[in-house]
């Protein structure tokens, strides 16, 4: 499978960055409570224990560097200047560099692990940035990747494009990014760990729950927490916006409840694989 990149990487970086840096703490409210239940999952994926030199790629509010932390390794993360700020505040313990997932500004084998939450969806070339998480890797280390299952029928965000598709329109002009969710099943994220160099590759589905209290939950949570789809919902009328919130209510009906809470499901897809030795 080759990996697809943006075919306009200059704007589509702008863009993400310039989402990113209006969201990331949005993106914490509403999405936080999800990733978080990742990052067990993840380091224990990338065998991290205490004493290693850990870097968490597009570290967002660093909670893979947060976890990594708790286990007694070293942390840094890397993002975009202003969430490095953000991150700083929230970890200080993990150290932090700005900087692009597509050039690392770090030294060849200089990390015993590197994981990356939720964030290689985000990158214009998600091969180089593959590439370049394994460059600055050990050889023997170990690299962990999480991206959002694919959207269908049964996850959240099958409900969310589902729920525009039906009562509004998709054909909203972004600048191009690759296909959002080219990793999101366990052979496409093995294929893309293996033609980035990746040895002893293993995927698993992680089945993780998003608490959601009503429709509008989800609607804010995109708009404050997200980029594409934050566009995508931003170019809906206020009638469409409307059907598309009468539209999820319909849906979260059919949903399990904890309490008060709706239980969506939001899987994530695990990543893992070794840099050779040799
Ligand atoms: C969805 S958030 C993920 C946050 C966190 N890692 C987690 O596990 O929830 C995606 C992050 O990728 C970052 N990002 C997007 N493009 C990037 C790039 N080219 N280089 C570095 N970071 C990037 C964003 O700024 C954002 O913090």
């Amino acid at each position: 499978m080759a990996i697809e990149k943006s075919n306009n990487p200059t704007e589509f970086r702008a863009f993400e960055e310039a989402g990113w840096n209006e969201n990331i703490a949005g993106y914490d409210d509403a999405f936080g409570g999800v990733s978080r239940q990742t990052v067990g999952p993840a380091l224990d994926a990338a065998g991290v224990t205490a004493g290693m030199r850990v870097l968490d790629v597009c570290c967002g509010p660093a909670m893979l560097a947060q976890g990594a932390i708790a286990r007694g390794a070293r942390a840094t993360g890397l993002d975009f200047a202003a969430v490095t700020a953000l991150a700083k505040r929230l970890v200080p313990q993990a150290e932090f560099t700005p900087g692009d997932a597509q050039a690392l500004p770090f030294p060849d084998n200089s990390f015993d692990a590197v994981v990356c939450g939720y964030g290689l969806m985000h990158v214009p070339d998600p091969d180089q940035a593959l590439r370049e998480m394994r460059r600055v890797l050990r050889p023997g280390g170990h690299v962990a990747v999480s991206v959002w299952e694919a959207a269908t029928p049964h996850n959240g965000f099958g409900l969310i494009y589902a729920g525009v598709r039906a009562k509004g329109h998709l054909n909203v002009p972004l600048p191009h990014g690759a296909d959002f969710f080219q990793f999101g099943s366990e052979p496409k994220m093995a294929a893309a760990l293996s033609e980035t160099g990746f040895a002893d590759v293993k995927t698993r589905l992680l089945k993780q729950d998003w608490r959601v209290r009503e429709p509008s939950d989800i609607t804010n949570a995109v708009l404050k927490g997200a980029v594409r789809s934050r566009a995508v919902l931003s170019a809906q009328s206020a009638s469409e916006r409307e059907a598309i919130h009468d539209y999820l209510d319909g849906v979260l009906r059919s949903l399990p409840r904890d309490g008060a809470d709706y239980l969506v499901p939001l899987p994530a897809i695990l990543g893992s694989g070794a840099k050779p030795r040799s």
